[in-house]
């Protein structure tokens, strides 16, 4: 159906292209993490391959998708603000397709809320089946009726080989796999993006041996919990990222998520001896408090993650070490708040994402008790930054005047004549040079240091 499908689409849109001298423009809105942000690249190449052009104007495209998210409360409130625009557009009688599909279709409450509430809204799908998109497109497009699909069983391969848009050629992502199996306590995941599953190495190699063949030089491979690739305990991440190494034209690869429960020593000896595999590692501790990661369902120890984290900076030196966080989990004591401070001040973190926790209907955790009030997470949450911040920047000053290898991103929004880069611990660097260097590695020597950023001067 699928090839059919966007064969169809694509000849009314080139039929529509001739009698009107405009290709009709499709926007697509990604909520969310990176996962979302490399499905809304799919997204973008079925709607492509389907003869749409792609525009960033919500406002005046024929075909608008919104991918969601649901992971907090917060993105969830930035969908619905924006999904009024699209509402308002439809009241207003204006022609266009408006689709949602992401991690919030998967949820049944949600689903019910866009579903009755929502009546606008002529496409629905989930995570499970991206590319049924071109097969709903076309039914609403014909029948003039909602198509929705949402399925919570996948078949294997399910989104592999699809048409992909990426917004620059020499960095690119890749699934190496899908879902996860760890439960934690606080999180939707699981229930929105299924069962781990990995995809076998062949076709991530076919994949990356494809994107080298067309520019690209940084690879980050993407998955909730990549250690546990081909099954957890059978170093199936490390032997995958040997392989990747190997591939001509590829010069640098990324990863994430790590999680501490199946981070092993055999990943770090092969981060180690492997030039090409950043020194970047993302290892969310989430809690500091022993007692909260159990209740988290972490399945490690304030002691097991410090003594990871003074492994990992032993056996890689030089590594940056970045983490995610959450202030406020249920039941969460200022004693256990303390113990998350004084974890952030031993591991020295290089780099964090925080968050108050976000109580999600049908986790274990929202039916907890003991849920932290609002005005304690969020004075938590400050004292949290105010410790992380000044170890961000005493961590970044050790760099100062050392030369290191930046891939040159884009134009710097700090002015005219600077460009931006990243380091492969993943900082961002401003330094002025010229726009032709975009997209090659550069030697920058580091000139300044701020807590989110370097400045430096090319070599
Ligand atoms: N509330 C707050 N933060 C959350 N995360 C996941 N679920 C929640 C929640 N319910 C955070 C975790 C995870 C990151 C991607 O999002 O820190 O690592
Ligand atoms: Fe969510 Fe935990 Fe899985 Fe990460 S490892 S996606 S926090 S359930």
């Amino acid at each position: 159906m699928y090839q059919q499908s966007v064969t169809s689409v694509r000849s009314r849109n080139d039929r529509l292209a001739l009698a009107s001298g405009r290709r009709p423009a499709a926007c697509i809105r990604t909520f969310g993490c990176q996962m979302n942000a490399h499905d809304s690249e799919k997204i973008s190449g079925m709607a492509r391959e389907m003869g749409y052009e792609l525009s960033g104007d919500e406002l005046t495209a024929d075909l608008v998708v919104y991918n969601t998210c649901c992971v907090r409360e917060n993105a969830e409130n930035r969908f619905f603000g924006n999904l009024g625009k699209m509402i308002h557009r439809k009241n207003a009688g204006e022609d266009f397709v408006a689709a949602i599909c992401g991690c919030m279709t998967q949820q049944s409450a949600a689903a019910e809320r866009i579903k009755t509430k929502y009546p606008l809204v002529d496409i629905v799908f989930g995570t499970f089946n991206l590319a049924a998109f071109p097969d709903l497109l076309l039914e609403t497009l014909t029948t003039g009726r909602r198509a929705a699909e949402i399925r919570t069983e996948h078949g294997e391969g399910f989104s592999d080989g699809l048409p992909t848009v990426r917004e620059r050629a020499f960095r690119a992502s890749v699934n190496i796999m899908y879902g996860c199996d760890n439960f934690c306590s606080y999180c939707v995941v699981p229930y929105v993006r299924g069962r781990e599953r990995s995809r076998p190495a062949d076709s991530i190699l076919r994949e990356i041996e494809g994107l080298a063949g067309s520019g690209a030089i940084e690879i980050t491979l993407l998955g909730q919990n990549v250690n546990s690739y081909g099954g957890a305990g059978s170093g199936g991440f490390a032997a995958l990222l040997g392989e990747i190494c190997r591939v001509p034209g590829i010069k640098r690869i990324r990863f994430m998520t790590s999680h501490p429960k199946d981070l092993s020593d055999g990943l770090l000896d092969r981060i180690a001896g492997e030039p090409k595999i950043c020194r970047h590692i993302h290892l969310p501790l989430q809690s500091g408090s022993t007692k909260v990661l159990a209740r988290m369902n972490r399945g490690y120890t304030k002691e097991d993650y410090l003594a990871l984290a003074a492994r990992i900076r032993e056996r890689i030196p030089g590594v940056s070490l970045t983490t995610d966080i959450i202030v406020g989990f249920p039941g969460e004591t200022e004693e256990d708040f303390g113990d998350t401070l004084d974890a952030a001040r031993k591991a020295r973190f290089n780099g964090a994402y925080t968050f108050v926790y976000s109580r999600r209907a049908g986790t274990p955790a929202a039916d907890m008790p003991g849920q932290v009030p609002k005005d304690v997470m969020n004075a938590r949450f400050a004292r949290l930054l105010d410790t992380l911040n000044p170890i961000f920047l005493e961590e970044n000053r050790k760099l100062e005047g050392r030369t290191l290898e930046v891939l040159v991103e884009e134009r710097s929004p700090r002015g005219e004549g600077f460009l931006t880069g990243r380091t492969d611990g993943n900082a961002i660097v401003h330094f002025r040079g010229e726009a032709g260097l975009i997209g090659s590695l550069a030697d920058v020597r580091v000139t300044g240091c701020r807590t989110f950023y370097f400045t430096g001067e090319l070599c």
